[in-house]
């Protein structure tokens, strides 16, 4: 082999490269130049787990393979030398047989959209890798190594955002033999529990994947000698090197050609995930091949680590002690560090991921590190190579040096053995050590850095006379608050040297210490950070003050990930195959990598790529757009802007019902996030950066300023008109409501912010142009019918000119209902100029900061009530912002109103203002208006019981609706009296959930626990729906197999499966008793535009039951042609088979296909209805919530197909946590949205959704007016989140009593501002950022 090439294996399968650009990395390597499109582009930035790959390496020397998971989309594919590739496509596939892991997420109901399953099933195949290479014992059969809560913790790195994580922590269970079988949740392989047995379930065989193949190792062990470097002469315009000694390093950087050159020094590489690249390199250096980076050296000085060992392996080491036991402090020292370290990143970052080179960054670009701070407490050291000179510095010093320049390696890190055997000579006994690290982010697990960490490390001995503590040493170190690097409190140390701890001592270090930890200027939340600091002294302190050990009573440590889930789903086989809970429709190649994306899509040889330049402006007129001469600007190939529209063509890139929006900005910039032009280039990486790389000059002069807030609509009258027919009505007389009222809160307000999809798979198109002045156009995309017309308008031509085709979406949630019109017009626009295909496949960072979101809103509202809770009147003012275009805005207001009515208002008015502002348009989002209503209304009611002093389930109680208020209310809508379920909901979920008892156990927790608070809370939803009209065709072909095109698209919400059964079960009509099985003959094919007209939108819920029903339509015609046949045949044969029906059918020409257009009647519309108790628990020092459990019960009708609906309501129950705790959408001054990434969006993650977590999907029976009785489940459950954020409210009322220093029962205490998201600053906020303070002074004072 030779050694200017690089080799490796992909799936056993060998590649040779000797051209590559070294940027390359794994991800797009296998994306774009081999067939495994199994790993997904998520995020680009490590932070999501959709690119995860398995990596091997072979030692020839002990002969050894070691594996681990890693995200391909960091790791740099000359990198992989001699490496070998495990995707998901390598476990197993629909051809050769598909491997457990895939069978048991398709039998699990473990994959909606699918988009995440491919990088899900390569994190739990590391994870149970790793653990059967272990030296445990052998499990039983059938069974991994592996342990539940390792399995559990298997995908910590990995975001889903459909199925709310539950499902897939079964998957990975399931694989663990200390699980018991039964608590697994709701699966194909079991009906009942106590069926549960691992006999049924996919067998695992840990030796099935072989992930080194035989020839690489023979290729390796043979040329042993000659590949020692890799050096890649070949590339054209950069090169990669990796020298194998610090001379050969200094050697190449001393070379003239290296002084000339943009050279970049990498380990794992992972720090492009972080800062991300927007130009390309010269050369590259890999500081692998230095032996010395990789040492590994324990002895009684302590740990040295070489720079380039990966922080997995550090805590692998770290970890490794003589037996199984704690012997020592420094033990447990390394132990700390290496629990601490855990939480750093990811496990697929962690395994590529150096020590090095997080301390680099954290030296040279002010990272906040984790690593930097913990070692920093550890009194650690590091070894550094200046060309010939070597140096040691403690790492105290290394940070505060100058930022070293990238000829200054890291060698290694050295951290102390910290040992309490010796005996101090100052009078006092004999001293231990203490170490203790902390870090508060929004996720327990990891993947999301902390808004401060610390750790300390003390000396710590025992006053003879007084039994106090007294401190000899202390190291407190504090970091990522804000601050350039991590930094030793040393006045703190100072003062506390050598004193006894009191509680008086620890006040003055508490002042001292609030005066060091100032967050830099600009740093979010400064007092947060800052109250952080003091919270984790005290912390660690506090069990040393005798004064202040004290144990929290009932705390029971709760495990990071979830604990216990329960599924209760009813079904019935009425309508049999329609209800049965079958396994998803494709969900086995979704696992295995093999479904179709839209960017999966093999390209054309003549492929180019396009990436938008967006506006960073809200409102200025573009003076020019130019590139500097970079290395990446030099691979544009075009570039496209308004004046490339055809003649004929439009500037419109997107159109709703309401009006039509400009696909390019037209001189004047409207708002931030617009599109101004379109670089195209010749691969989606170089597109992308070079888009980056465009100089924008605006000009404002004589500008109006922008109107960026309602607020600032409403001072300049901007606002877009709501068409009277869409105007919800007002219900009953308000001013008499309001005098009948006792009392009046006049000017309540609420405020809601917005909110992204974050759907897995981001904006993406792929245009090609065909014959004769058409085009085809792939694109993920919830309403292609609409897409075809934009396209058409943009480009001049008519819409039997465009074919639109959506075959599967990687998540949608409303985001690409219009929103995905930019992208493919654009794509349309760009091909048909340049007259190739065109891709675009937007990166995570401009997806989130040109697709709008949720609608934010501000709600003043007045209200009349009794005395006893009971609202007699409810008056609204609603500010909505619909940002720049109408979009779907003008619906919404119907939308809030319609769940804001769930309760009895006695009368209820208001005035909607629909506020025109410069931000991106704002869109339908799963629920879109109805969450903001619901939650209204809840915000309305714990408003209403706080000024009466009374609790609000009560309040909650009395104004939840009789079935006579229900129909004043929704009029039609609400059916007969006894489809009302939700009355019967709430009280069976109060007794199945024990919700009174559970009351009282929360009061009890918190009169125990100072700093843990709890609340728990419950929420009734009710959810208005209307069918939309739906076109579909069912077709029989020769051989019996049926194929269904139907108008709705499956973004992962089941529709394909629900119709698959509908299909089968509209064809068995044809039998009058026994049901042939026709299940598997069905297939459901993409949405095509040019086949299948008036499409319509998928969204409203309600896009399954209609292209159910529109099948089961086209089935009866189906039926009533063949019947006949049938009849005859029968009387001539006898029964018949349906593969002899259709085979007669066929040659007596009936006709085998029929379409229907199904439009739903004037009384179509329904309520849904749903109730959930949430518990939860607050962390009065950081703000941290933990969901303790959750009881959520559905009436989902006669379920059509019951798994598909348990898997929605989980899912948006688990997005509306996000929601409502976790995700809050940043904007600049200039309302650009700047939490644009996996790094500041957080959304929900397996560790944080409910510990236990149960579900009812009750089925309410008979519902003549319904889709074979069925009811909606894809939206309404989100809602539901509502009782997370109730709950916290609880708790943080319990917390602010305890904390208050007026009377508890002040209505300062219980009232106060909580709009959602309930984030950890704003929590801890609201607790008091002086709790600590507070609690030692009134310690003090004792
Ligand atoms: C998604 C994600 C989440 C993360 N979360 C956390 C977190 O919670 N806490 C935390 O502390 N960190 C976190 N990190 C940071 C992570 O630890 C670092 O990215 C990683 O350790 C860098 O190592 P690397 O080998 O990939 O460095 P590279 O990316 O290869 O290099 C980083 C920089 O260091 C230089 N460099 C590397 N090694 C040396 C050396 N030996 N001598 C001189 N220069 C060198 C390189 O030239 C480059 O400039 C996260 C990273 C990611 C991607
Ligand atoms: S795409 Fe690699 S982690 Fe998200
Ligand atoms: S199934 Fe996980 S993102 Fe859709």
């Amino acid at each position: 082999m030779a050694a200017d090439k690089l080799v490796f294996a992909v799936n056993g399968e060998r590649f040779e490269v000797a051209k590559v650009d070294p940027s390359t990395t794994l991800l797009e390597f296998l994306r774009t130049r081999s067939r495994y499109t199994g790993p997904k582009l998520g995020c680009g930035e490590g932070g999501c787990g959709a690119c995860v790959v398995f990596l091997s390496k072979y030692d020839p020397v002990s002969g050894q393979v070691n594996g681990s998971s890693v995200s391909s989309c960091l790791t740099l594919l000359c990198n992989i030398n001699l490496c070998s590739v495990t995707t998901t496509e390598g476990l197993g596939n629909s051809k050769d047989g598909f491997h457990s892991i895939h069978q048991r997420f398709a039998g699990f109901h473990a994959s909606q959209c699918g988009f995440c399953t491919p990088g899900m099933c390569m994190s739990l195949f590391s994870a149970l890798n790793n653990a059967d290479n272990t030296n445990r014992p052998e499990p039983p059969r059938g069974f991994s190594k592996i342990k539940k809560y390792e399995a559990e913790k298997a995908i910590s790195g990995n975001l889903c955002r459909c199925t709310g994580f539950r499902p897939i922590a079964d998957v990975c269970k399931s694989f663990a033999a200390d699980v018991d079988l039964e608590d697994l949740g709701f699966n194909i392989f079991w009906e009942k529990p106590e069926d549960a047995n691992v006999e049924r379930l996919p067998p695992y065989n840990q030796h099935k994947v072989c992930t080194f193949p035989e020839f690489l190792k023979c290729e390796i062990n043979s040329s042993m000698n000659t590949l020692k470097s890799f050096k890649d002469n070949g590339a054209l315009e950069c090169q990669w090197y990796r020298p194998a000694s610090f001379d050969e390093l200094y050697e190449l950087l001393n070379s003239s050609e290296f002084i000339e050159s943009h050279v970049k020094m990498v380990v794992g590489n992972t720090m492009s995930g972080v800062y991300k690249e927007i130009n390309l390199y010269d050369k590259y250096i890999s500081l692998t091949g230095i032996p010395e980076l990789s040492i590994i050296e324990r002895n009684s000085k302590g740990f040295t680590l070489g720079a380039a060992v990966t922080i997995s392996k550090a805590i692998e080491v770290l970890k490794e002690r003589d037996g199984n036991v704690l012997k020592t402090d420094g033990e447990l020292v390394f132990g700390r560090i290496a629990e601490h370290m855990d939480k750093v990143a990811t496990p697929f970052v962690r395994n590529m991921a150096s020590l090095g080179g997080n301390l680099i960054m954290a030296q040279r670009y002010q990272f906040p590190s984790d690593i930097a701070t913990i070692l920093l407490a550890a009194g650690s050291t590091v070894c550094l190579q200046m060309a010939s000179e070597r140096l040691i510095l403690s790492l105290e010093e290394f940070l505060e040096g100058p930022p070293y320049d990238d000829r200054t390696i890291l060698v290694s890190i050295h951290i102390p053995y910290w040992s309490s055997a010796s005996i101090s000579s100052s009078g006092t006994s004999k001293y231990n050590i203490i170490f203790g690290t902390y870090r508060a982010a929004p996720r327990p697990l990891g993947n999301a850095v902390s808004y401060l960490n610390s750790a300390f490390l003390a000396h710590v001995a025992s006053d003879r006379s007084s039994g106090d503590i007294v401190l000899l040493k202390l190291h407190l170190a504090f970091g990522a608050y804000g601050t350039e690097h991590a930094i030793r409190a040393r006045k703190v140390e100072n003062f506390l040297v050598g004193k006894m701890l009191t509680v008086s001592v620890l006040i003055e270090a508490i002042k001292l210490l609030k005066e060091i930890i100032i967050p830099k200027e600009g740093t979010s939340h400064p007092r947060y950070r800052t109250s952080l600091a003091v919270a984790f002294l005290f912390k660690f302190f506090q069990p040393l003050s005798k004064d202040l050990a004290q144990v929290e009573k009932n705390n029971l440590h709760i495990p990071d990930v979830i604990l216990s889930s329960k599924q209760l789903v009813e079904f019935s086989t009425e309508y049999f195959p329609v209800g049965k809970p079958i396994k998803k429709v494709a969900a086995e190649i979704q696992a295995s990598g093999e479904a179709l994306y839209v960017d999966d899509i093999p390209s054309s040889k003549d492929c180019l790529y396009g990436a938008f330049i967006y506006s960073t402006r809200p409102f200025a007129r573009i003076k020019g757009i130019t590139f500097n001469p970079t290395l990446v600007s030099s691979k544009i190939v075009a570039y496209i802007s308004i004046n490339d529209i055809p003649e004929g063509g439009k500037n419109v890139g997107s159109s709703f019902r309401f009006a039509d929006e400009p696909l390019f900005a037209d001189s004047l910039t409207e708002y931030s996030g617009q599109c101004l032009g379109i670089v195209v280039a010749e691969t989606q990486r170089y597109a992308n950066m070079a888009a980056k790389q465009a100089i924008v000059q605006y000009s404002t002069k004589g500008l109006e300023p922008p109107i960026l807030s309602v607020e600032d609509a409403v001072r300049r009258s901007s606002f877009f008109d709501i068409p009277p027919s869409l105007y919800p009505t007002k219900v009953g007389d308000l001013a008499r409501g309001m005098d009948e009222a006792d009392h009046k809160i006049l000017s309540a307000e609420v405020k809601l912010e917005s909110e992204h999809y974050f759907y897995m798979e981001t904006q993406t198109a792929f245009a090609i142009p065909d014959e004769d002045n058409c085009i085809v156009v792939y694109s993920s995309n919830q309403y292609p019918e609409g897409t075809q017309g934009v396209i058409a308008k943009c480009l001049g031509i008519p819409q039997h000119n465009v074919r639109v085709i959506t075959r599967r979406v990687g998540g949608g949630f409303g985001g690409k209902a219009t929103r995905s019109n930019p992208i493919a017009t654009a794509c349309a626009l760009t091909a048909f100029k340049l007259r190739r295909p065109i891709k675009m496949y937007l990166d995570r960072s401009t997806d989130m900061v040109m697709v709008g979101g949720r609608h934010p809103m501000k709600i003043t509202y007045s209200v009349g009530f009794k005395s006893d809770g009971k609202i007699t009147a409810l008056y609204l003012n609603l500010l909505v912002n619909a940002g720049i275009s109408e979009d779907y805005s003008p619906l919404i207001s119907h939308a809030i109103i319609t769940c804001l009515k769930k309760y009895n208002w006695g009368a209820l008015a208001f005035d909607i203002k629909l506020c025109k502002t410069n931000l991106t348009s704002k869109s339908s989002m799963r629920a879109p208006g109805q969450v903001q209503g619901s939650y209204i209304a809840e915000a309305i009611i714990e408003r209403v019981a706080s000024f009466l002093s009374l609790d609000v389930d009560v309040v909650r109680k009395r104004n939840l609706h009789t079935y006579e208020s229900l129909k004043f209310f929704y009029g039609s809508s609400s059916g007969e009296a006894p489809e009302y379920t939700l009355p019967a909901i709430v009280d069976e979920l109060f007794t199945s959930a024990s919700y009174f008892n559970r009351l009282e156990m929360v009061l009890h927790f918190n009169s125990c626990n100072k700093w843990k608070k709890r609340g728990i809370s419950w929420v009734p939803i009710v959810y208005e729906v209307e069918p939309m009209p739906t076109p579909r065709k069912v077709s029989i072909l020769n051989d019996g197999s049926i194929v269904v095109e139907v108008g709705g698209i499956e973004i992962g919400q089941g529709l394909w499966t629900k119709v698959k059964q509908m299909a089968a079960f509209g064809l068995e009509q044809l039998w009058d008793e026994e049901k042939k099985y026709l299940l598997d003959r069905v297939r459901i094919i993409q949405a095509d535009t040019l086949s299948l007209v008036q499409g319509g939108l998928t969204a409203g819920s309600t896009k399954s039951e209609a292209s159910c029903e529109a099948v089961r339509l086209a089935c009866s015609i189906l039926v009533s042609r063949l019947k006949p046949l049938k009849q005859s045949l029968e009387e001539q044969m006898g029964s018949i088979s349906w593969d002899t029906l259709i085979t007669q059918a066929n040659l007596q020409f009936v006709n085998l296909s029929a379409s229907t257009f199904w439009v739903a009647d004037d009384t179509s519309s329904y309520l849904n209805y749903g109730t959930a108790i949430s518990e939860v628990e607050i962390d009065v020092l950081t703000g941290a919530t933990t969901i303790l459990r959750a009881d959520l019960t559905y009436d989902c009708g006669q379920s059509l197909s019951p798994a598909v609906d348990l898997g929605q309501v989980e899912g948006s129950f688990v997005q509306g946590i996000g929601f409502f705790v976790y995700e809050k959408l940043e904007e600049n001054s200039d309302g650009l949205v700047i939490s644009d990434g996996t790094w500041t969006y957080k959304i929900p993650s397996i560790d944080t959704i409910p510990k236990h977590f149960n579900i009812r999907v009750m089925n309410s029976g008979h519902h003549k007016d319904r889709v074979l009785s069925s009811k909606a489940s894809g939206e309404p459950p989100l809602l539901l989140a509502a009782s997370v954020h109730s709950a916290i409210r609880k708790a943080i009322r319990a917390a602010r009593a305890d904390f208050s220093s007026t009377d508890p029962n002040d209505s300062s205490v219980s009232s106060f501002q909580f709009d959602p998201p309930a984030t950890m600053p704003l929590v801890k906020e609201l607790c008091g950022l002086d709790t600590v303070e507070k609690y030692l002074e009134a310690h003090g004072e004792v």
